[in-house]
């Protein structure tokens, strides 16, 4: 244990804070105190976390967070370091993954965070923290917008846009383990891979209109935003369901969604305990595995958000906290 200046005893870590937005230069790995756990809520000793667009988005600029300074990071796979008071579900020494409550939860990307106990699930067995640590966030997202808001049932038709994206190759695996049929949009290189995945049908985005092409599927997931939410409303049975992870509506997007007989539904991802237990039961059961499109050292996340900035990755982008 060391005393910094301000006479703060408490022990040290690295975090990847930013003072100001920016680009990804603004990121830098400094030593704070590390934090404690407070009522109901554990300290995880962090050894992988998850890189998402969320967290390029909120360091670029004002979103849910405020002004920096602030640690970003909603995604986490590590070992229980201490419990606060009244935990009984966790103790220190068991292996978890979780996302910490969106937005104001954020400050993964960094050697210990604090979160909800029941924003944590046992950390599956037969994978390691990498593979675990890329899950939550977009796992969640994808089973919270499948499952628990279109209420995907076996035999049913989902479109899947941007399938081999960080949520979207999730999103193929989950359908396909709820017996559904999976119609997914990628770049003619990926479709390869979003077949293995299990998709029934692919459609190149680049050279075919999703929008004639599809036509009375059941469900239509959106991670792309704009007019895909408007265009994928054509792609619906009269009673079917969109849901999309922009949570800004395209102009018009409820009146055209009445006026066509559909659901029109904008999602943003919540800590989820009971969601994060049946992440882990399909890992267990060999139907979802996240594809690590690449890995990075904690120090250099700003490298980690230049990749992602791309758009172009395939699967999740991971940092490496601790081997
Ligand atoms: N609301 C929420 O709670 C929530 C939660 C999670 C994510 N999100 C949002 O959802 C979006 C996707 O997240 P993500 O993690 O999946 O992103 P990502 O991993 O960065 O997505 C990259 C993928 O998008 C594909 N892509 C790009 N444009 C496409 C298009 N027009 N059609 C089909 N595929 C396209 C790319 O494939 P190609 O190279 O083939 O183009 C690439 O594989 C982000 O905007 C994120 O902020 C929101």
């Amino acid at each position: 244990m060391t005393t910094n200046q301000t006479g703060d005893e408490r022990p040290r870590m690295l975090a990847i804070r930013q003072e100001r937005f920016g680009g990804p230069e603004v990121l830098q790995p400094i030593e704070v105190p590390r934090p404690e756990p407070g009522l109901g809520e554990i300290l995880v000793r962090v050894h992988a976390a998850g890189v998402n667009p969320t967290d390029w988005k909120h360091r670029a600029s004002r979103l849910f967070l405020g002004e920096p300074p602030y640690v970003l990071g909603w995604d986490v796979s590590g070992v229980v370091e201490r419990v606060g008071l009244g935990v009984t579900i966790w103790k220190p020494g068991d292996e978890v993954f979780g996302m910490l409550p969106y937005p104001h939860g954020a400050g993964s990307h960094a050697e210990y965070v604090v979160g909800p106990a029941r924003a944590f699930a046992s950390k599956p067995l037969g994978i390691d923290h990498v593979q675990a640590g890329a899950l939550p966030l977009a796992a969640l997202t994808a089973w919270q917008a499948l499952v628990d808001t279109a209420g995907l049932e076996a035999g049913q038709r989902v479109l899947v846009h941007a399938a081999a994206g960080g949520v979207g190759h999730l999103a193929v695996q989950i359908a396909k383990a709820r017996g559904a049929h999976v119609i997914g949009t990628a770049s003619a290189p990926k479709h390869e891979f979003v077949r293995g995945l299990g998709a029934d049908e692919m459609i190149d985005y680049r050279s075919t209109d999703f929008a004639e092409a599809v036509r009375d599927a059941d469900v239509v997931f959106d991670t792309i935003g704009g007019d895909y939410q408007l265009r994928s409303l054509r792609a619906l049975r009269p009673g079917g369901v969109l849901v999309s992870t922009l949570p800004v509506p395209a102009e018009g997007l409820h009146e055209e969604a009445e006026r066509a007989g559909v659901r029109a539904e904008l999602i943003l991802v919540e800590a989820d305990h009971a969601g994060m237990r049946s992440i882990a039961g399909l890992v267990e059961a060999g139907r979802l595995r996240a594809t690590i499109a690449d890995t990075y050292p904690l120090a250099e996340a700003a490298h980690a958000h230049e990749a992602g900035e791309t758009g172009r990755t395939t699967g999740k982008l991971v940092l490496v906290v601790r081997d």
